[in-house]
């Protein structure tokens, strides 16, 4: 047991410190849905989770674990994130309370079918518009692949430019780690 949270928990109580009972998430990145499920238990029944992912595959998937799980509250698109806002209806927008990224690709699936830098800052660009103040997004990267090592360094270079009065952004990250590890990107709306 250590005292320094790994990356993937840190990420849990980052959003269990911003997401209750009742309020709306989302996930940005559905995959085999254990983020989504995850989320789903932090909103309850009252709460709302919205889920996206362009494979056809992981949306199945997930839709297939919800349903084990009885979980309702759960609305999933196969459509890219860089779409959300067209999709989240417009009453949510300025209540949604958080927002996870997993990036990268499906562990055990197609590699080739990756995040990409453009639409993943596109997507961070409409969840600021409509998260509420006090909202957190929280992005776990994963620099270990070519894509990744690209997505990471346009990821910092555009997020260090948000202005600190409107958000403030952290990273969460082993230093001392081989390989390239995973590390958290988080994002709060402070005005
Ligand atoms: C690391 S996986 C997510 C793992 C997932 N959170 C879980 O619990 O299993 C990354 C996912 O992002 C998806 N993805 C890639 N580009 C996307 C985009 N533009 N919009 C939404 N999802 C995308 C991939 O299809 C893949 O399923």
């Amino acid at each position: 047991m250590m005292n320094l949270e790994q990356v993937i928990n840190y990420a849990k109580t980052l959003i269990k410190a911003c997401t209750k009972s009742g309020d709306i998430t989302i996930d940005a990145t559905v995959g085999n849905g254990f983020d989504t499920i995850f989320l789903a238990q932090v909103v309850k029944e009252k709460g709302i989770v919205f889920g996206f992912d362009i494979q056809k595959q992981a949306i199945e998937n997930t839709k297939k674990r919800l349903d084990n799980y009885k979980i309702k509250n759960v609305n999933l698109f196969q459509v890219g994130h860089e779409y959300l806002q067209e999709y989240i209806p417009n009453k949510y927008h300025g209540n949604i309370a958080s927002a996870i990224f997993n990036l990268g690709f499906l562990p055990k699936g197609n590699k080739a079918i990756t995040t990409k830098w453009e639409t993943t800052i596109e997507a961070i660009k409409q969840i600021l518009n409509i998260i509420k103040i006090n909202g957190v997004i929280v992005i776990i990267v994963y620099p270990g692949h070519k894509q990744g090592k690209l997505e990471k360094e346009k990821l910092l270079e555009y997020l260090s430019t948000l202005d600190q009065k409107e958000e403030q952004v952290l990273t969460y990250k082993f230093i001392n780690q081989i390989n390239d590890a995973p590390f958290l990107i988080a994002i709060e709306k402070i005005r």
